[in-house]
């Protein structure tokens, strides 16, 4: 699949720029095991970077005065000036490229001309974060073709800036980090408050993490994700007036939050609620993963699925059905909504013998409920943002 995509993605540079690009480069999208929201109120997340890619087909031009786009897979180009001072642009797609070359520009790097086709196989609006994997993969693109020597938390963090400033999405930090950090095989145990990581082998023999994409399509842009997060900012007052010495947001107990109840209010406490279970969770989560200990973690997705229904209320009706359904099959341990809800994909973890028909079943139920033929991904854990190297290259 990825050959087939390098090879697509060549193609698209020659017939867009009537010559061969010179270095491809391949960003991943993710998956997240456990920490749903937590990422931006210093909790910890447990995801990984998937084999599912946004592949840059590149050239630098002599010119240096213009980085030119193709984005193949909406058949659509965008140009810009590298000396001129950027602005959001009617064009989301370029939104996410401008913010990261805006973010650079700001810290006073020097950037020439470009030539860039790209084509994904990371299904948009799914939750597996194709935004990150475009913004990081040409932060990474800039900081490798210009000698930018910027880090690889810097490039996640470009990533995010670009999100917040050019998008409007006030994302958290994981899905960036995920796509830069990610390693094959490795779960990534991320630290949102000091971006300090660990990783994790997915100690699950006998089980797989299979992901059902309810093909409800949304957009953090006009979901509910930024009123999410304002809720939870208005907690996060109420709980640093009454308690100042209190460093990071995990370190809230339980009995803070009841004190702090009547002046954040009801929406923001069930808000706050969820998060503080949700941080322990992934603590948890984590211990289970290494012990190997898949029904535990099984539990604690099934957790995780109702905090997000109930409490944080970033499911949908079609993901609920799904995970509800999913719950009473054979064979599974667990099974939630993944990424940052209202739509996307669940991610279920199963007996490797009773996968196929557990997926028969969900995929029969779900088209007569909804009319709608849900999407199965059987994602590989893989390395983060890399270029492929030409010598391995069949274009
Ligand atoms: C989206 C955001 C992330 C994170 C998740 C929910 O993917 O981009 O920062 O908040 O939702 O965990």
């Amino acid at each position: 699949m990825q050959e087939q995509l390098i090879k697509n993605t060549s193609e698209a540079f020659r017939s867009a720029f009537q010559s061969e690009p010179e270095r491809i480069f391949l960003a991943p999208g993710r998956i997240n095991i456990i920490g749903e929201h937590v990422d931006y109120s210093d909790g910890f997340v447990l995801p990984a970077a998937i084999d599912k890619h946004i592949c840059f087909a590149v050239k630098k031009t002599d010119d240096s005065g213009t980085c030119t786009f193709f984005a193949k897979d909406f058949n659509e180009s965008f140009t810009f000036k590298v000396k001129e001072k950027q602005s959001p642009v009617s064009q989301t797609w370029a939104n996410y490229l401008l913010g990261v070359f805006n973010a650079i520009q700001e810290s006073g790097k020097e950037i020439g001309g470009l030539q860039i086709a790209f084509s994904s196989t990371i299904p948009m609006g799914s939750g597996l974060s194709s935004s990150a994997a475009l913004e990081c993969g040409f932060a990474y693109i800039l900081n490798e073709i210009f000698n930018l020597n910027l880090t690889k938390k810097a490039l996640a963090l470009i990533g995010q800036k670009a999100e917040h400033t050019f998008v409007g999405v006030q994302c958290g930090i994981m899905d960036q980090f995920s796509s830069v950090f990610g390693k094959e095989h490795r779960v990534i145990m991320l630290d949102c408050h000091s971006l300090d990581h660990q990783y994790f082998e997915a100690n699950l023999d006998g089980y797989s993490l299979v992901l059902f994409d309810s093909c409800v399509k949304h957009t953090h842009l006009t979901s509910g994700y930024n009123n999410r997060r304002k809720d939870v900012d208005l907690g996060k007052k109420a709980l640093w007036e009454k308690f100042p010495a209190v460093q990071k947001f995990r370190d809230f107990s339980f009995e803070m939050l009841d004190e702090a109840r009547a002046e954040m209010g009801e929406t923001s406490y069930k808000r706050c609620f969820y998060l503080l279970k949700e941080i322990k969770r992934v603590e948890e989560a984590a211990q289970a993963l290494s012990e190997g200990n898949a029904e535990y973690l099984g539990k604690l997705l099934n957790e995780t699925h109702a905090g997000l229904s109930e409490e944080f209320e970033v499911s949908c009706e079609e993901l609920d059905f799904m995970v509800e359904k999913t719950l009473r099959q054979n064979g599974v341990l667990g099974a939630r909504m993944m990424g940052g809800g209202f739509g996307g994909c669940s991610i279920n973890l199963i007996k490797d013998e009773h996968v196929d028909e557990v997926i028969e079943t969900i995929t029969a139920l779900y088209k007569a409920a909804f009319g709608i033929e849900m999407k199965i991904y059987r994602v590989k854990i893989s390395d983060g943002i890399n270029e492929y190297k030409r010598n391995e290259l069949v274009i």
